[in-house]
């Protein structure tokens, strides 16, 4: 019976056929050890010389790395494989000889693997991250289809920026001067007032010259936009999505969180509520700890590892400033400096993973805004007029994929967390 390795625990002391890839193999006179993995898996196959006969265990010798193949052999449950499982080998068939395979199992540096992305991404590692990734995707849905938000898809290609003007993508839209979307957000407002929760999931582009361990040019977002929610309601929506997605890829990927040797008590501990601080004592915070940073300045990396460090689950920090925050964020209602806005930050040193805060949605202090943020009434009218008919409050934010991918699966770099990473000098393959 035709079947695959993640499947292979209803067939105990069957037999069963899969179509598989050597990943690896090791031997001896009389037994040969081939790594399997389907792409639903790893197992490792038993060839049995004596078993096989002298011609077949020979082949089984000979196959190349990343040979495709059909393995016919019996399953047996072992408690030693880290799968849980082992295939006695009685036939197999070469279905492709591969040529000399580039991913040897030694090591390799970062730039050549990242040459070699398309490959790469068949390792046992990788294809754990990849697994992770997917499990979070299909949480993200659940919860938001669960809680009631309409997904809706914003545009790529749009005339406007929607996070300031300094990283935008340009491009040519036939005779008009169009950009790739840095975020859906202003759209999904607008989707917000048609269908009250809604949710978007697509990619987004940032032309930043950073190259940093959290940056990508082009990432992914999950942002889902609230009427008649304000930012502590949402703060309520971000713990209690954060915390479903980590308790999910707990409870799914056991055997991926294993390759990657990642310590699960700590994520464990991820249950909603998540702590608070104000921007105003994170500030004070750092002075304290010796940072020389002043009210005022936005935070780095080491800021917010350092405010990390104080808690044993994401962090939010509250109400920045004003002029270091994006022009659609509504002021304090005690306060003209500070907005209602909060910062998600990981633990571990994974940094910002959600930005989001309550939108103005009053027409004349958005139009002030647009002024002082030298921003076109033209191009931004439409985005006024939610202001015009039926404004209402309403609150959102913006999850980043492959930082939330890299803290779960306590991935160093997000290069690692997206199947083709598009980064400052990279764009092959
Ligand atoms: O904080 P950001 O810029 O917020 C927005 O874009 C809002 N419009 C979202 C909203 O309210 N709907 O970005 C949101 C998140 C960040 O917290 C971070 O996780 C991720 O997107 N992010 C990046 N991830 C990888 N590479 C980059 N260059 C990123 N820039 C932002
Ligand atoms: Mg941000």
């Amino acid at each position: 019976m035709k079947t695959t390795i993640r499947q292979i625990g209803s067939h105990v002391e069957e037999t069963v056929i899969i179509g598989a890839w050597l990943a690896n193999k090791r031997s001896s006179g009389k037994i040969a050890f081939l790594q399997l993995r389907d792409g639903t898996g790893f197992i490792q196959g038993v060839v049995v010389k004596a078993e096989i006969g002298e011609e077949k265990f020979q082949k089984a010798k000979e196959l190349t790395q990343e040979s495709s193949l059909y393995v016919t052999g019996m399953v047996r449950a072992d408690d030693r494989a880290p799968s849980g499982y082992e295939l006695s080998v009685t036939d197999f068939e070469v279905i492709h000889e591969a040529a000399d395979y580039p991913i040897t199992p030694k090591e390799h540096g970062t730039e050549f693997l990242m040459d070699h992305r398309h490959l790469w991404l068949r390792s046992r590692r990788q294809h754990a991250v990849m697994i992770i990734r997917n499990e979070i995707i299909r949480a993200t849905y659940e919860f938001f289809n669960r809680e009631g938000f309409v997904k809706v898809d914003p545009p790529i290609l749009t005339g406007s920026s929607a996070e300031g003007t300094t990283n935008l993508f340009h491009t040519k839209y036939f005779d008009e001067d169009a950009y790739l979307s840095q975020s859906g957000q202003l759209y999904m407002e607008a989707a917000a007032m048609a269908l009250n929760k809604v949710f978007s999931f697509g990619p987004t582009f940032r032309a930043e010259k950073s190259k940093t361990r959290r940056h990508l040019i082009e990432f992914w977002m999950i942002e889902p936009e609230m009427a008649f929610m304000d930012h502590e309601e949402s703060l309520e929506v971000q713990e209690q999505y954060v915390s479903w997605i980590v308790q999910s890829v707990l409870k799914e990927c056991p055997q991926e969180l294993k390759a990657l040797e990642r310590d699960t008590a700590v994520l464990e501990k991820i249950q909603a509520p998540f702590p608070r601080i104000s921007y105003d004592d994170a500030v004070t915070f750092l002075q304290k700890e010796g940072f020389e940073i002043e009210w005022g300045e936005d935070f780095g990396a080491p800021h917010e590892t350092a405010i990390a460090e104080s808690y044993d689950k994401p962090v939010f920090i509250t109400n920045y400033p004003k002029d270091i925050k994006a022009f659609y964020m509504k002021p304090h209602p005690d306060r003209e400096d500070v907005v209602l806005c909060a910062d998600l930050i990981a633990p571990e040193g994974y940094g910002e993973i959600i930005g989001g805060s309550q939108r103005i949605d009053d027409e004349e202090l958005l139009k002030q805004r647009y002024e002082e943020h030298n921003l076109s009434e033209e191009a931004y009218q439409w985005y006024l007029d939610l202001r015009k008919y039926g404004s209402v409050p309403h609150s959102g934010f913006g999850l980043g994929l492959e930082r939330t991918v890299a803290w779960i699966s306590g991935i160093e770099h997000v290069r690692e967390t997206i199947p083709f990473p598009r980064l400052l000098n990279r764009l092959y393959p």
